[in-house]
């Protein structure tokens, strides 16, 4: 665990000062839905926030207190800031006590100005361009907020707090760091020389409550009833598949999905390099990848721990995000009897995330002539789900494509299921349904031998959703 001086200070050492208080936001900002922000700062308010701050950590006992978990600590920051005001009382009511209070505690034990965002359940993302511009997605559309830090050192000392509690270091030598929050949010910073004005961070927030299949069917409309039938069973059936995607569509929201479909019976790996995949069934195991430490050197990454999984007995390998070398190992587990396996990766459409595999393999110096490669890519996936964010921040599976074989040299892939877009609503509005092609998988014919035939008029392209 780490010390109380990083959680509460990060890594500058003891008599650095500590700046004062950022001066959150005064006015709403600029969105329909209330944003979370603290009432009116007034210059007063912050002189003495920023007084109590340094009496407070003056008298803080570091060594006492180091023992104390989170929410002790800060009844224990409480108690002492209320000490300190009945000591010199200051003329301000009970509501901007209650404020001190809490900005204090934020301060010292959270992320400053950006805890009033953390708690909004509706941000997923925040991303801090400089001190004074902060971005918030929301319902899947990026909004500016009023939140801002004092300067760069206080956004600086917040990164240095976040870094420092996972054990890693953000300096001049080392300008870009990922961490993670406690609660599983992953954060990128990056700092001056390498970002041009001044620190930045990006904050993927976890979601603590991830969506489920009848959530994206009924709610998101982010895929139609027979889709989730059909990737329900295939999941089932130990059918390998790949879900393809941008940043921020859905990829690792819908892999969390379709594990949650695979029988509690089977031993599940899962390796990630952010482990964020909450899979609820009893056997199930997780790796984490490790970056190179400040030497350079420990190291541990995806194809070391895809290879090292192959030797723990596992029934699915579920790996977060394929991104490189691991890609070959991947597939050779895939056709080696791990059927059943399941991965995300980055591309634009199916074709597109065939390509990828590819060169990831040969990008990682397996020789192999391309046919073979071709063959093993086909002969280890059957299916590739296309995911993307629209620009309304809607996400949809906009196709479900099945790997039937090869045709000469390239990969053959038919369409199942798409998203057809018939235009947009007023703005940025994107109007369409879910349609299936007609086209009947190879694949039907497996399935009913294990139990898991079908409807017959599922893939009858009548029916369109909505
Ligand atoms: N079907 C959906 N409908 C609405 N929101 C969704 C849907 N799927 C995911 N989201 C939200 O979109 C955000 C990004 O989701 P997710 O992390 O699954 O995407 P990703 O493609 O894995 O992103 P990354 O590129 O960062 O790995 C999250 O806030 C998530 O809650
Ligand atoms: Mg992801």
């Amino acid at each position: 665990m780490s010390s109380l001086r990083q959680r509460l200070f990060g890594t500058p050492a003891p008599d650095t000062p500590i700046r004062v208080a950022a001066a959150t936001s005064a006015t709403t900002p600029a969105t329909d839905t209330p944003m979370p922000v603290a009432p009116p700062i007034q210059e007063a308010y912050l002189r003495l926030k920023s007084g109590l701050h340094m009496q407070l950590l003056e008298r803080m006992d570091l060594g006492a207190l180091e023992a104390l978990g989170d929410a002790s600590l800060r009844r224990e920051i409480a108690r002492l800031v209320e000490q300190l005001l009945t000591e010199n009382p200051a003329p301000i009511n009970e509501a901007e006590r209650r404020q001190l209070v809490r900005d204090i505690q934020h301060e010292m034990l959270g992320l400053g100005p950006l805890e009033l965002l953390m708690a909004d359940p509706q941000v997923s993302d925040i991303l801090v361009n400089s001190h004074d511009q902060i971005y918030v997605e929301r319902e899947g559309r990026l909004v500016l907020t009023t939140v801002s830090f004092t300067d760069d050192t206080h956004l600086m000392r917040i990164i240095d707090k976040i870094v420092s509690r996972v054990g890693r270091r953000i300096d001049e030598s080392s300008p870009m760091v990922d961490a993670r929050l406690p609660d599983g949010s992953r954060v990128n910073a990056i700092i001056p020389p390498i970002a041009l004005d001044g620190p930045m961070l990006s904050i993927r927030r976890f979601a603590a409550i991830p969506l489920r299949m009848k959530d994206l069917l009924e709610v998101r409309k982010s895929l139609s009833p027979p889709m989730a039938v059909l990737l329900g069973a295939l999941s089932r059936s130990r059918t390998n598949m790949l879900i393809s995607g941008g940043t921020g569509s859905g990829k690792t929201t819908l892999l969390n999905i379709l594990s949650g479909y695979i029988p509690a019976s089977e031993r599940i790996i899962t390796i990630e390099d952010a482990a964020e995949l909450p899979l609820q069934q009893p056997h199930v195991v997780r790796l984490e990848t490790r970056p190179p430490n400040t030497e350079g050197r420990g190291e541990i990454n995806q194809c070391a721990l895809v290879r090292n999984a192959l030797r723990m007995r596992p029934d699915r390998i579920v790996i977060g995000e394929v991104r490189g070398a691991e890609a070959i190992d991947m597939l050779q587990a895939m056709n080696t009897g791990h059927e059943g396996s399941l991965t995300t990766i980055h591309a634009n459409n199916p074709r597109d995330a065939l390509a990828r595999l590819e060169s990831m393999v040969s990008l990682a110096g397996v020789n192999m002539p391309l046919r073979t490669l071709r063959q093993q890519i086909a002969s280890a996936l059957s299916v590739v789900i296309q995911v993307s964010r629209l620009p309304d921040g809607q996400r949809k599976v906009m196709s479900i494509q099945e790997i039937s074989g090869m045709e000469g040299e390239v990969i053959s892939l038919q369409e199942l299921f798409r998203f057809q877009q018939t235009g947009v609503d007023g703005g940025d509005g994107v109007l369409g349904h879910f349609e299936a092609t007609g086209v009947r998988p190879g694949f039907a014919d497996r399935l009913r031998r294990q139990g898991l035939a079908l409807p017959d008029d599922l893939f009858d392209p009548a029916p369109r959703y909505p």
